[in-house]
């Protein structure tokens, strides 16, 4: 089947989606999105996290389907082409990205809590967070990321 839908304010048609077939596949292997990543395909990790019609999502827990017509941000929609938004940016300085495999889930799942609570407190940042795995920094410049973010976008 074909899947019309808006990603990163872009009008994208994917052919040949399968009855069956996740977003994240149809953002990755048809659209060419390798920002959102595939861990675990079964909701556990948060490394596919995208915005669906402006709601936090895994990416691979949507079929493909559900897209036609809604709209979609993936990692690579957040900051203009070739510009890091302050998110990333603040990830980057505090040494929050190691393999760097959680990082676009941690980056989507972090300016969704951010809109919501410009001023979030640790444990509001454990809980917004709790859904995205990341196996290398211990989350401690996780939260020191998602804290000078939050000071850079108040
Ligand atoms: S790949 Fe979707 S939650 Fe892990
Ligand atoms: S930086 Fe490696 S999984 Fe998070």
């Amino acid at each position: 089947m074909k899947v019309e839908c808006r990603v990163n304010g872009e009008t994208r048609i994917a052919e040949g989606v399968w009855e069956g077939e996740s977003l994240l596949y149809m953002l990755r292997e048809r659209l060419g999105l390798y920002g959102s990543k595939n861990a675990c395909e079964q909701g556990e990790c948060g490394s596919c996290s995208v915005f669906l019609d402006g709601s936090l999502v895994c990416s691979c827990l949507v079929l493909a389907g559900q897209a036609e017509g809604r709209e979609v941000v993936t990692v690579e929609g957040l900051a203009p082409t070739n510009e890091l938004h302050p998110v990333q940016q603040a990830f980057v300085e505090a040494g929050a990205v190691q393999c760097g495999f959680c990082t676009p889930g941690l980056v989507v799942a972090t300016h969704d809590l951010l809109r919501r609570t410009p001023n979030p407190s640790e444990a509001e940042i454990r809980e917004a967070l709790a859904g995205n795995v990341c196996r290398c920094t211990g989350y401690a410049k996780v939260i020191a990321a998602v804290n000078l973010a939050a000071e850079r976008l108040r």
